[in-house]
């Protein structure tokens, strides 16, 4: 049911991203901070600074957050493999979710919480902020139209130099990341390919390289998608130091194309005459948070829910069967 009251809404990890949730939620209006949870005293007290409340209940341990406040919502974000037994006790504690991507580390721990979400009725949205994006929503819209015709190839890379900036962080620790590049700026990669276009992958063929650490750095990867068309994306996890995201995605139909290069949008037309589309013809843009907040009101739906987590996983999944063995490896639905 929809909420019109001041909705309270608490923070499970207080890290730079933690804290950017922090100051959007802070601005909106009818929202109330019930608390924050972070085994970090520092983390902590940077959040509170962030917001300046000073007041802002603080605890070591989530669950101490979910009894002792009680909030109707929280955002999660913590370390990847965390994700699962906080978005669990979050639900099970009678809080919508948004989680940061990934929202978990395997298909089976995508298929429990969505079972736990359909369980409670409660929201679980993944905050994959692509979605709220006009660039994004943009070039959805137009691929639904059929604008472009049917979708023959995707070619798409992601540059950063995230071998840099991660060295020595929970990041490169399998047992907090639950993988590398890909499970973290990547992800948003694989989800914005997989949502804006609705192809399935059905057979991957990778080359995952991890450079001197436990996870994947760099990916060279093709897929195979239900309708044929194919896919190629490029991880590109050390450029050179300094550099932040970068991105292009272009997606080749039988009619025309498109591409987004970072947040511009170009279009091919069926003669190939390419234009740069103004931003006064794309949607309106949001951010999951305010999309979160206003899924809880009932007045938007939420931009990505649960289920946007599940194909990116599988994607994921075979990419490091793929990577491991050196073989194709089938994407399992
Ligand atoms: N959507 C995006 O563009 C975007 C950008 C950056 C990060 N992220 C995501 O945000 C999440 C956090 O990343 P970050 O960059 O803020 O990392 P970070 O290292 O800055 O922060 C992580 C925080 O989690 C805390 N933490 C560790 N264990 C905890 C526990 N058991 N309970 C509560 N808190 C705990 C740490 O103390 C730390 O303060 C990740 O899922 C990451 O992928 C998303």
């Amino acid at each position: 049911m929809a909420q019109t009251s001041p909705i309270r809404v608490g923070l499970i990890g207080c890290g730079g991203n933690g804290r950017g949730h922090l100051r959007r939620l802070c601005e909106m209006e009818g929202i109330a901070l019930a608390g924050i949870a972070d085994p970090s005293t520092k983390a902590r007290e940077l959040a509170r600074e962030a917001v300046q409340d000073s007041d802002l209940p603080g605890f070591r341990k989530p669950s101490n957050l979910l009894a002792q406040t009680q909030p109707d919502a929280v955002v999660i974000s913590t370390p990847h493999t965390l994700h699962l037994r906080h978005i669990l006790d979050s639900l099970e504690a009678g809080c919508h979710v948004l989680c940061e991507k990934p929202l978990i580390c395997s298909t089976s721990e995508a298929r429990e919480v969505i079972a736990a979400r359909d369980a409670t009725g409660l929201l679980l949205g993944i905050s994959y902020q692509r979605h709220t994006m006009s660039p994004y929503m943009y070039c959805r819209q137009l691929l639904a139209d059929e604008e472009i015709g049917e979708i023959t190839f995707v070619s798409c890379w992601q540059a950063q130099a995230w071998y840099y900036l991660t060295r020595g962080t929970w990041r490169v620790n399998p047992e907090l990341s639950g993988g590398g590049q890909l499970n973290d700026s990547a992800s948003h990669l694989l989800d914005a390919v997989l949502w804006m276009t609705g192809l399935q992958p059905e057979e991957v063929h990778a080359i995952v390289d991890k450079l001197d650490a436990e996870v994947d750095i760099v990916s060279a990867i093709t897929a195979h998608c239900s309708n044929n068309a194919l896919c190629n994306f490029s991880v590109i996890g050390n450029a050179p130091p300094g550099f932040g995201v970068f991105e292009e995605i272009v997606i080749w139909g039988s009619k025309a194309a498109l591409a987004i290069q970072d947040n511009d949008v170009y279009r091919w037309n069926a003669s190939g005459k390419r234009r740069k589309v103004a931003k006064r013809e794309m949607p309106k843009g949001s951010n999951p948070d305010a999309n979160f907040i206003a899924a809880i009101r009932g007045t938007e739906q939420l931009a990505a829910p649960a289920e946007c987590g599940l194909p990116v996983i599988q994607l994921t999944e075979a990419i490091w069967e793929s990577g491991e063995s050196g073989q194709p490896a089938k994407v399992k639905h």
